[in-house]
Order: C-alpha cells, then structure tokens, then sequence
C-alpha cells in the first residue's frame, strides 16, 4: 500500500480496487473511499478525529483539504465528513465536517464548514465560503462569502453533474493504466 495511506489509532482507510489515489496525496484513518472514486495530488484527508466517507464516482482534485470535528459533550456525534455519489471537488477545496449530497460540483477554492449539508444536485461557485450549519437546496447555484443562492440551475448544468464526475472516472482509469504501464 502507498505511503501516502497511513493509520491512525490501528484505522487504515478503506479503499476499493477500482480507486485512484494519487502518491503525492496523504489519507490517514477512519476513510472509506467507495467504487471508481479518485483523489489527486496534494490532497490531505485526516479521518483522525471522526469519519471521512467518499461516494462512488466522486474525484477529490489538487490541492483539496478534508477534515472532521471531534465528537463532544454538546455536539455527541461531532462533524463527520461524507461525501455522496458523482461529486466534484475543485481544486483546492476545503471541506470541514459537512455532508454533501449526490451529483453535485464544489467550485475551485470553495470552503465549507461544519454541519453545512449540500443537498443532491447543487453548484458551489469557486472561491465561495458557505458558513456553519446551513443548507443548500437541491437544484440550485450558490455563489459568494458568505454563499447566498444565485439562481436555479438550468438543465445543461443539470446534466453536467453527473458528466463531470465520468469525465474523472475516465481520466482516474487512464493514470491507473499509467501505472500499469510503468
Ligand atoms: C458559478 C459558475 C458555475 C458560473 O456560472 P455562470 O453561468 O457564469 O454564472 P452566472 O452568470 O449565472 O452568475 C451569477 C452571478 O454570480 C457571479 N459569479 C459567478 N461565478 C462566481 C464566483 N465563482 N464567485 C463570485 N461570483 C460569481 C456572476 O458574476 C453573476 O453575478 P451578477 O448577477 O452580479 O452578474 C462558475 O463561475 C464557477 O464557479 N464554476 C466552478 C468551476 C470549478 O471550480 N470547477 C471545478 C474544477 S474542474
């Protein structure tokens, strides 16, 4: 197993066949990585705290931060990190302790912090920062710091969702073949 995959307190993430997990990323602890998912360079996820859980067909690209709040007397199950089906995670995003739904892209640069949930099919415009707790409507663009919903999302980005995260499943299985090849 790559180096870039570590345990933490005897937990090793968890990772089917079908992933690519880049070497220069790191992955420690309670992480699950589900089916044709992939994680690019300098991507750091700490399952250290509480759990990380990634969907399948969801890509974590460059430079992208993954954390989790410990769980405490006033907040009993803290902030897990879970991550649902065909996301898109631009490059250098930092997602904290929050859920997000199903087909849905996370701009370039985007930060989201804990207890937010991003419901299924959502945009988050690049640079936006949406603040603790709240919820993001299905079908919707959000844009801005703090994010505010700009408009519904029209049917070409609908469709886009799902297109961009086989884009990376097509893309993960030729660097795997790379590999291979080597
Ligand atoms: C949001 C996004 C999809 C733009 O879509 P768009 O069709 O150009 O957006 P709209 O024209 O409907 O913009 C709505 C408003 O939000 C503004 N806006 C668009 N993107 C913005 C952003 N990232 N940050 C702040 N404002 C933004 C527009 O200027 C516009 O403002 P206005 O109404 O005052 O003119 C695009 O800007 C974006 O952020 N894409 C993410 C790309 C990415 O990170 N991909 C992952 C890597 S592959």
């Amino acid at each position: 197993m790559s180096q870039s995959v570590r345990a933490y307190k005897g937990i090793t993430p968890t990772i089917d066949p079908s992933v690519y997990v880049d070497e220069a990323s790191v992955l420690v602890g309670d992480i699950h990585l589900a089916k044709d998912a992939s994680i690019w360079p300098l991507v750091a996820a700490r399952g250290d705290v509480n759990i990380i859980r990634i969907g399948e067909r969801s890509n974590v690209q460059d430079g992208t931060v993954l954390h989790v709040t410990r769980k405490s007397p006033s907040n009993p199950e803290g902030f897990p990190l879970i991550i649902g089906d065909d996301v898109t995670i631009g490059h250098k995003a930092m997602l904290h302790g929050c859920k997000i739904g199903n087909r849905v892209l996370i701009g370039m640069g985007a930060v989201i912090i804990d207890g937010v949930t991003v419901e299924d099919d959502v945009i988050v415009a690049a640079g936006s920062v949406v603040p603790p707790n709240k919820t993001l409507k299905s079908g919707y663009l959000y844009v801005g710091n703090p994010c505010k919903q700009a408009r519904p999302l029209t049917e070409a980005e609908l469709a886009f969702l799902p297109q961009s995260a086989d884009n990376y499943v097509r893309l993960k299985n030729e660097y795997i073949e790379e590999l291979t090849n080597d």
